[in-house]
């Protein structure tokens, strides 16, 4: 059955217009839903590229032979993007910022006893932060045993001179046999959550993380994250400082 959902667009929490009557029956369908920003572009950007990075490094990896150099730029890039994102946890939208979706025990208590604050999942929920956190936790471990490895056929990390061939040996090992698999594991449950939300809960969190607005029930509104074009400048300046810092470090 076609719904009836009215869209309103709420930007920087400020309603642009609610409507004067909503309706008083409890059908869901029938009530207006209002879009509010939750992920800023740069937040989208930073995903995008990363899972395309991502996705590039497994098959460069894997590929091995020649690909190892573009292994390792692409490395670089996935380390400035990580960095990028953990200074826009701290500075960046309202539900970017890690703050805003830190799984604490009292919100991960009340997540799952089926209780949420609007504000506990309008971002992240605190189960989506556990995850989200653990792919960054991952990604900068895997990102910096690379730095150090030596694949004992030639290529070594730009930065294995600075540590021991023990370390090296034991980071390569560790980048190898479990990062990879480990990552890969949390890949898929990443996906697979984003489909069990889709098809069970009936949220559509893909398509927030595309044009940014999550649809949100009026009794679940929250305020916007902020994404104008002063924030975006700021965001191009934070990726081109980590981007430069990466180099610099490098030397590619
Ligand atoms: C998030 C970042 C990274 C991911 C997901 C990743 C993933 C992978 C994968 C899947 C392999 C193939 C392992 C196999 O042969 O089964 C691999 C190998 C390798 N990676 Fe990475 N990598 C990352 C970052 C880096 C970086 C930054 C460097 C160095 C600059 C690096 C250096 C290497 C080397 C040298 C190998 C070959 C090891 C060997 O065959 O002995 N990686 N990586
Ligand atoms: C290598 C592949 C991927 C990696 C490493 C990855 C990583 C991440 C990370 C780190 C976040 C948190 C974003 C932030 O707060 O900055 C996130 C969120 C998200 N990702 Fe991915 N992602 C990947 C692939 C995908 C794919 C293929 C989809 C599409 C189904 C997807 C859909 C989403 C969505 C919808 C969110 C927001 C989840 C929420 O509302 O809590 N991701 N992803």
């Amino acid at each position: 059955m076609p719904t009836v959902a009215t869209e309103v667009g709420l930007h920087r929490g400020v309603p642009a217009a609610l409507p004067a009557q909503a309706p008083a029956r409890e059908d869901t369908a029938a009530l207006p839903v209002v879009r509010v920003r939750v992920w800023d572009l740069p937040t989208r950007l930073f995903h995008w590229l990363l899972a395309a990075g991502v996705g590039g490094l497994v098959l460069s990896g894997r590929a091995g032979g020649a690909w190892i150099d573009w292994h390792a730029r692409l490395g670089s890039l996935v380390l400035a993007l990580l960095l990028f994102r953990l200074v826009w946890g701290v500075f960046g939208g309202r539900w970017s910022r890690f703050a805003s979706f830190l799984p604490t025990p009292s919100r991960l208590r009340r997540y799952l006893a089926g209780g949420a604050k609007p504000d506990d999942e309008a971002g992240h929920s605190p189960l989506g932060g556990l995850s989200v956190l653990a792919m960054l936790g991952l990604l900068l471990a895997q990102v910096a045993t690379g730095m150090v490895s030596d694949d004992g056929g030639g290529f070594t990390g730009p930065l294995n001179a600075q540590v021991s061939a023990a370390v090296a040996e034991a980071a390569t090992r560790l980048h190898k046999d479990y990062g990879q698999w480990l990552l890969l594991g949390l890949v898929l449950l990443h996906v697979a959550a984003i489909l069990f939300y889709r098809v069970v809960r009936k949220r559509r969190l893909l398509q927030a993380m595309l044009d940014g607005d999550k649809r949100l029930a009026p009794d679940r509104l929250v305020a916007a994250s902020r994404d104008d074009t002063g924030s975006r400048t700021a965001a191009g300046v934070v990726f081109a400082v980590s981007l430069a810092a990466v180099l610099l470090v490098v030397g590619l």
